[in-house]
């Protein structure tokens, strides 16, 4: 099938390569002209494991190209996916503009029944307001159908080609045809569904994974007043089949491309329809305000940040990707240098990304070893929980000078904290009362 795929960012790359490979024919578009170039020469521009290989695959075998050119690309394709950003607007709804764009401009080059399948993740009702733009600037006959994504950054390619499911928002069995035959070799159930009932599904998803976050962080706030253990809490809810020991991630809430945005539109949709005092608002805000909370908690477990000598380990906002987008870092060191820190900031695949993005600033030095930041720390925080990051033996690093104690901040609860228990290390964590504090 003649596939172009509109926006190639993490969605939009992964969708082009994994499509390319079950053998159809797909250009990849971007009006970035940066991207097409790095892309056309089998770079990706931001790390994801396991895409390098896949997209020099495809481009090797002539099924997956390139372009910035709507002229060039849609008057051929049978299928349009439709992959690009819908970050949140200032009053937390989701910012369609991108992808009424996208739809726009493909408008004036479509051939009569285009199926125009919308993978970004848009609110429900959006379809009223596209097919109305593009009626506006063609008579060619189209369909639209909703493609919500569920691929997580880190574990995309693997969750591109073999996905829990297949969503396939429409209402015209055509279109439906279509999108069953171009999803048929991902071999998942294929869930067929109105385009208002699709969109949903992705909100509800995203939005329910963001609450079991929020929800066990508030379940650790309790723990740390009384002495349970909240690793000990999850084990023995996580044994309760309508539970699951799955996905339970106490910490300093979630961040990522993904849940803030979409919980965020949840919550901004439940005001306009005079729910606004639902759930959503309030996971929202609990997470917004998390990471600030926290610190100040455990300012006053070390007699505050002034001058203290800081390592913040992981600066994405989870292991095995770049993506610095909502991560808890951009929270974090801002905070510490403005309450008097001196921070070294590390991560294995990052760093690029944060000099790009946020840059250099008084205080503040970005290293590239993990052994170079934590040297002379006095508190090392865990922020990501990177293998490498997880896997470094910090019980062994020689005392500081003076025999002055270091503190270990353990924000995703992964070290053993029997190796800490000498003079030489307080060890903090999440939802554990400290005896040390
Ligand atoms: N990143 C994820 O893990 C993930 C997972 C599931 C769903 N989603 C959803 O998928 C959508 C895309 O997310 P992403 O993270 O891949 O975004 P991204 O920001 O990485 O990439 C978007 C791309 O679209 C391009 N673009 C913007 N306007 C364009 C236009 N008019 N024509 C052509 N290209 C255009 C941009 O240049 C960019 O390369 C979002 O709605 C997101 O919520 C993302």
């Amino acid at each position: 099938m003649q596939v172009v795929v509109i926006g190639t960012g993490f969605v939009g790359v992964v969708t082009a390569a994994a499509l390319a490979s079950f053998g159809n024919q797909v250009t990849g578009l971007d009006i970035d002209p940066a991207k097409v170039a790095s892309l056309q020469e089998g770079e990706v521009p931001f790390f994801e494991p396991g895409l390098t290989d896949l997209l020099k695959q495809e481009l090797k075998n002539g099924r997956l190209r390139f372009t910035s050119s709507y002229q060039e690309a849609i008057p051929d394709a049978q299928v349009i996916l439709v992959a690009v950003g819908t970050p949140s607007a200032p009053d937390g709804t989701a910012d369609t503009t991108y992808v009424e764009a996208a739809c726009q401009e493909s408008a004036k080059y479509i051939a009569d029944d285009v199926v125009i399948g919308i993978k970004s993740t848009v609110p429900p009702g959006i379809f009223s307001i596209l097919t109305k733009k593009i009626k506006s600037i063609t008579d060619k006959n189209f369909y639209l159908a909703s493609l919500p994504e569920f691929l997580r950054e880190g574990t995309a390619v693997e969750d591109t080609l073999h996905p829990d499911r297949v969503v396939i928002g429409c209402r015209e069995a055509a279109a439906i045809e279509r999108l069953k035959h171009l999803h048929e070799p991902f071999q998942a159930p294929i869930v067929i569904a109105n385009p208002e009932s699709a969109q949903m599904g992705k909100y509800t998803a995203n939005a329910y994974l963001a609450q079991r976050i929020t929800f066990i962080n508030q379940i650790a706030d309790l723990c740390e007043e009384n002495g349970a253990d909240v690793q000990e809490v999850i084990k023995i809810i996580g044994h309760d089949k309508r539970i699951g020991d799955h996905y339970w991630y106490p910490g300093f809430g979630y961040g990522g491309s993904c849940f803030p945005k979409d919980v965020r539109e949840l919550a901004a949709y439940s005001r306009s329809v005079g729910q606004g005092d639902n759930l959503f608002n309030k996971i929202n805000e609990l997470n917004e305000n998390r990471p600030h909370l926290k610190l100040q908690d455990f300012a006053e477990s070390i007699g505050g940040w002034q001058d203290k000598k800081v390592a913040v380990l992981g600066l994405s906002f989870k292991p095995n990707t770049d993506d610095l987008r909502e991560a808890p870092s951009l929270k974090v060191v801002p905070q510490l240098l403005h309450k008097g820190a001196q921070v070294k900031a590390y991560d294995p695949m990052a760093m690029a990304a944060w000099r790009r993005q946020v840059g250099a600033k008084p205080h503040l030095s970005l290293v590239d070893t993990l052994a170079e930041a934590v040297t002379d720390a006095e508190v090392i925080i865990l922020l990501i929980e990177w293998p490498e990051i997880v896997g470094f033996d910090f019980a062994s690093l020689p005392a500081l000078a003076g025999g002055q104690r270091r503190t270990l901040i353990d924000v995703r609860n992964q070290l053993d904290p029997a190796k800490f228990s000498t003079d030489q290390w307080l060890y903090l964590s999440i939802g554990r009362k400290n005896d040390q504090r």
